[in-house]
């Protein structure tokens, strides 16, 4: 399977990721955090779904804008494209067509945006290659079983020692290697255990090791994400995320310290992404702050963001 990274300049938007060649492991519920912290942020956003068989981010995405429609209410949406599959008899066609569409929506957006979040499959496609090989920040989200690991390596039953590395981590290390080639940047490669227990458990403990070991090896940060909480799979239906003002107007209910709570693991793991905001977004953002504590608002998530 053929390649070509598509060059994207020093002027060009920041591209964010979102991979893993699994599905379930909360690729687009963290691409839709991503991408709303950047907007509070003043960032200018776009988005791009890949998974345009399952389509979750962009249904994601379509909720939150008729939700704010109907609810007459300002939640911040992206610029999105879904690239689609070309399903022709011909491996070749399908993917200079795929790889045609995927660059007239990086065409419309590279120039005008900060920042491009991009959510992939769980499988192994043409689409997602190219996106790996031209991040700059790839974030993996992993849940916190041994089964989700064995993408990224095989372990040593007895002292659960790494013994290998399996098929997904040897494809990111051919497209940051592809990546390095077209600009001599290294992307920032950044796993992120999801749907962490909130209780200590061996299990916890030994993929923690497990990928701690592997970080090293395969040069990638490991940061904790999100823990397993049922508010982050409430927001769907209204295209919401923990960022949003939450009240009994956006949810429908009164939030809990389980919102708050996951807010705060959002607001750090965009801190530890360590993103490069840009200046004219940051000063939106301190312009819209003032706005804020003029009008004797709470702290918004854009006060919060390093
Ligand atoms: N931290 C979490 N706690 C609870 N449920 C989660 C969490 N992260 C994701 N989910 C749920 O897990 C499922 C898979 O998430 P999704 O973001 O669609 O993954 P992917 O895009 O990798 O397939 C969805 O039902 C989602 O709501
Ligand atoms: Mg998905």
């Amino acid at each position: 399977m053929l390649v070509q990274p598509i060059h994207n300049n020093s002027q060009s938007a920041h591209v964010v990721v979102l991979g893993n060649e699994k599905g379930g492991s909360g690729k687009s519920t963290t691409a839709l955090h991503i991408a709303v912290a950047l907007l509070k942020a003043g960032q200018r956003v776009a988005t791009i779904d890949l998974d345009s068989r399952q389509k979750s981010f962009t249904h994601y995405i379509e909720n939150r804008r008729a939700w704010a429609e109907r609810a007459g209410l300002k939640l911040e949406t992206p610029t999105h494209y879904c690239v689609e599959r070309a399903e022709g008899a011909s491996v070749e066609a399908n993917e200079a067509q795929e790889f045609a569409n995927f660059s007239q929506a990086i065409a419309k957006i590279e120039h005008t945006h900060d920042v491009v979040v991009i959510d992939t499959p769980g499988n192994d496609t043409y689409l997602m290659r190219l996106a790996h090989s031209m991040a700059d920040t790839l974030v993996t989200p992993l849940n916190d079983s041994f089964v989700d690991f064995d993408v990224l390596a095989t372990l040593d039953p007895t002292n659960f020692a790494v013994t290998g590395e399996s098929h997904y981590a040897e494809m990111v290390r051919e497209a940051r290697r592809q990546r390095r080639l077209v600009d001599g940047r290294l992307t920032d490669w950044i796993v992120v255990r999801n749907r962490l227990s909130q209780l200590g458990s061996r299990n916890k403990r030994l993929v923690g090791e497990g990928i701690a070991e592997l970080a090293k090896r395969m040069g990638f940060r490991c940061v904790d994400g999100f823990a397993e909480r049922v508010v982050y799979r409430e927001f769907f239906p209204r295209g919401l995320t923990a960022l949003d003002d939450l009240d009994e107007t956006t949810l429908g209910t009164r939030p809990n310290m389980s919102h708050v709570t996951a807010r705060e693991e959002v607001i750090a793991l965009l801190n530890a992404l360590h993103l490069p905001l840009t200046e004219n977004g940051k000063r939106r953002a301190a312009a819209r702050a003032e706005w804020y504590s003029v009008m004797d608002q709470p702290l918004q998530v854009h006060d919060v963001l390093a």
